[in-house]
Order: structure tokens, then sequence, then C-alpha cells
């Protein structure tokens, strides 16, 4: 009997957990399908859902965060979008001049608001990174001197797993008095978190990469008068995102981010160790592999491997064919692959970054996984350089 596929796409999205969706079920069905605003049982039932929920995320996020301080939205992208353009819309009010400040490896939620608030006649500034991905400090003190409305870094880089100096960051921003925004996406349940400790005024995070449903995520906002809504209609989650709310996401995500904060340390330790062990594999396979961040700060779900002579999405076809499911950091746009923001960023040729795939590791990842990606890597890349030999790299990859 042929085994099943093996699911190395985590940092793209994660399954369901069992638990997660068992809580959803009385929310999704007509047990307990009142509107949270209704002032009857029916509502208060789903109301008390999404206060408990509330709860949750803020004690997950270690401190620091209070529930009313949880603003539930659509995802991570509306998060990262409010926490960027809410803030420069809420300086414009008061007559400020709008820029923020974000980092040239944002997530494109981040990028696209930032270069939103630029046509609305804002500014935005593009702080440069090492070559481990690293925010450069001197950009960031320079950047602060023009009193921003915020500055959004990542905690941890979906493509590279890079873990940003997010507390160093959070204390420049706080003595020069902006407001800090971190994506906390791929940093929820893989690395310690905390809300207080990062010095950040604003946090997002997203259901889906942990186990709850796509369509759920939340912004943690520790002063509402710092962000004005983006979206606008109603006064539910006191006007900051009106709407009525997704409760049977709301509900999921709240177990979800219970379980990842409880399970985070041995879950970290687990997941770097299958890590290691797939690099290991890798290297001794395939002995010119490079894996970018190499030495730096790294979270355990990430591998990010540039491999010479390849091409990233022959070699995706190649492995998902040999039952592996990978991404690519790269863009494929028009047929033709362009190298990632992210690997440009840190200082990655357009020749090697086309080259790069990122293999990433969840709850449900094991040994066997690990072992069974191992063995095809090698025939794979064999594949994919002959063809790219017989072809011309270039050929290959329109
Ligand atoms: C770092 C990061 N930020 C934001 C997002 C967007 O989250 P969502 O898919 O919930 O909109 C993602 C998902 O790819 C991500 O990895």
């Amino acid at each position: 009997m042929p085994q099943p596929p093996v699911y190395l796409d985590h940092a793209a999205t994660t399954p369901v957990r069992p638990e997660v969706l068992d809580a959803m079920l009385p929310y999704l069905g007509s047990e307990t399908f009142g509107n949270p605003s209704s002032a009857h049982r029916f509502g208060r039932a789903a109301r008390a859902g999404v206060e408990r929920a509330r709860q949750q995320v803020a004690e997950a996020l270690g401190g620091g965060a209070e529930p009313g301080q949880v603003v539930f939205t659509s995802g991570g992208t509306e998060a990262d979008n409010l926490a960027v353009i809410g803030p420069a819309l809420a300086v414009r009010k008061r007559d400020g001049a709008m820029a923020v400040v974000v980092s040239a490896v944002e997530h494109k939620a981040v990028l696209a608001a930032a270069h939103a608030v630029a046509e609305l006649g804002g500014r935005e500034i593009i702080l440069p990174v090492t070559r481990q991905g690293i925010v450069q400090m001197d950009a960031l003190d320079e950047a602060l001197i023009h009193q921003p409305a915020v500055v959004s870094i990542m905690w941890v880089n979906n493509e590279t797993g890079v873990i940003q100096p997010i507390q160093e960051i959070g204390h420049r921003c706080e003595s020069a008095g902006v407001p800090f925004h971190t994506d906390a996406v791929q940093a929820l349940g893989k690395i310690e978190i905390d809300v207080r400790r990062a010095g950040c005024s604003l946090l997002t995070i997203s259901g889906h990469k942990i186990g709850a449903p796509k369509g759920i995520g939340a912004l943690v906002v520790r002063d509402a008068d710092m962000v004005e809504p983006i979206i606008h209609g109603g006064s539910q989650q006191a006007g900051v995102r009106p709407g009525t709310e997704n409760v049977p996401g709301i509900i999921g995500l709240g177990l979800a981010v219970e379980l990842a904060a409880a399970e985070q340390a041995d879950e970290a330790a687990r997941l770097g160790m299958l890590r290691d062990a797939l690099v290991g594999h890798l290297r001794s396979a395939v002995s010119d592999i490079v894996v970018v961040g190499d030495g730096g700060p790294m979270a355990p779900h990430v591998l990010n491997v540039l491999i010479p002579g390849t091409d990233s999405e022959a070699m995706i076809m190649h492995l998902d064919l040999a039952g592996v499911a990978v991404s690519t950091g790269s863009a494929c746009t028009t047929g033709a692959v362009e190298p990632s923001h992210v690997h440009t960023a840190m200082g990655i040729s357009a020749e090697q970054a086309v080259t790069a795939i990122r293999f990433s590791l969840g709850h449900e990842s094991s040994s066997d996984d690990i072992v069974r990606a191992a063995d095809v890597v090698p025939g794979c890349v064999a594949k994919v350089r002959k063809l790219s030999g017989a072809l011309g790299a270039g050929v290959a990859r329109g």
C-alpha cells in the first residue's frame, strides 16, 4: 500500500488539530450559534466563548497583554495591516506626519501595508538586514529620529526561520517613545513569547499556523488610542475592528494558542532535533547545500536551503511526485522564478536564490517524515541537475 505523502510545509499552513475542531463544533452548528452582540441568552453564550478565547490568547502571550487588548481579525494579514496603517492614520488625525518603519524581510502583509501608507501621502522607511537576516540596528536608530507612527519588525521570518532580537528592538523603540509592532505569526508555539518583555505595543498572531482554521487571527493592541480602525461599520471590539465576530474561529484560535504556549518548550526541542537531523542527512547527501541564516538565531521549525545547480520550482515538483510536500521561498510570476525579497535583502544573489527550498515542520512532523524526505532529496537533486545541465539553467527555470 502506498504511504501517505509527507507534509513539510507547516509555515504555509497546518491541519486543524482534532481537539480544536471538537471545541469549535458546537459554535459551528445549531448549539451555540448566537450573535455575541445580542443581549439574550443565545448571544450571551456566544459572547462567553469569545471572552474565554480572549483570555486564553492573553494568558498564552506571557503576561503584559490583557484580555481586553486582544482584537480578533480575519488572520495575520489583516492584523498586520491594522498594526501598520492604524497607527499611521492615528498620527495623521493628530496632524502628525505619517511615517512607518519596516524591515526589508517582512511578510508582504507588512511591506504592502507600509507601501499603502506611502500612497496615502506618508513615508515608508525600509530597514536593511545583515547577511544573517538580522535588522541593522544603526539603521533602526536613525529611523527612530524621525519619530515614526510605528516600527514593524517580525519576530521569526516565515521563509528562513531567522529570529530577530525583538527585546533589543523593543527597548530601542520604547526609549524613543515609538510604538513597536511585531508579527509573531511564525514565532507562536516555536519560541517563548512575552509581550511585556518584548516591549511591543502591537503583536500579530494567526490561527492556521498553529492548528486552528484559516481566516482567524488577532492583533494585541496595548493602547487602543494608538490605532485608528481600517474597517468601519459597527461597534464590536470597541470599534477597533468592527464586524460580527467569527465565533467558531475565535474558539478554535483560543484553544490552539493555549495548546501552542503550553507545549512550546517541548515542541521547540523536538522540532529542533528533527530539523538538525534533516540538515545532517541533507549535508551528507548533497555536499554543497547551503543553509540560509546558518549560525544565527533560528526558530526550530523552518529550514531554508540553497541547492546549487537546481531550480526551486523543479525541485518542488519532483519532491511532490516523490511524496514530499515542501515550498519555495521564491515567488513564481509569469512562469519565471523570481528571487524572494528576503533572500535579496540578505545579499543572496538572484542565481542562488532561485535554488531555495523551504522545509517547515509542525505538530504532526515525525522522525519518519524526516527520514523519508531525506531519502528522496538526493534523487530529486540529481534529476533536476541533469535537466538543468541538459537545457541550460535559464531555460529550465523559465
Ligand atoms: C510571518 C507571517 N505574517 C503574516 C502572515 C499572514 O497570515 P494569514 O495567512 O493568516 O493572513 C503569514 C502567513 O503566511 C506569515 O507567515
